[in-house]
């Protein structure tokens, strides 16, 4: 499957193409420190500056959240999950750290295919 990598949307000129990388792409959200074996905190949502539909032939599906090579979670949605408005997907993880990770998300739209995050990078101590 292919994946579409977030772009830079400041870099971009065109109004439709900034709408459609920023609303499908995830983002990673949390500190950039965390105590070992802890519970620490990662919010994922869909979209920064633009919001994704939620209709019934267009929807996101699913957003994974993953530690370099390795899935740690997923979370899937059904159609209406948002009110049938578009917006923004958005979920808490909460994982346990034992060494220093490297996350990332993919969120997966119906329509438009499967979109990866930049990589966050957090220090375990
Ligand atoms: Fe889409």
């Amino acid at each position: 499957m292919k994946i579409n990598k977030y772009e830079d949307i400041s870099q971009i000129d065109r109004e439709s193409k900034k709408d459609y990388i920023d609303r499908h792409s995830a983002f990673v959200h949390c500190e950039k420190s965390a105590k070992k074996e802890e519970k620490f905190k990662v919010k994922v949502k869909v979209g920064d500056e633009y919001q994704h539909p939620d209709v019934p032939d267009h929807f996101i599906s699913w957003v994974q959240l993953w530690n370099g090579e390795k899935m740690l979670a997923q979370a899937n949605f059904t159609e209406g999950a948002l009110g049938g408005v578009s917006g923004n997907q958005e979920i808490d993880f909460y994982i346990i750290p034992q060494k220093n990770l490297k996350l990332t998300a993919q969120a997966f739209c119906t329509k438009h295919g499967l979109w990866q995050s930049n990589e966050v990078i957090v220090e375990v101590n």
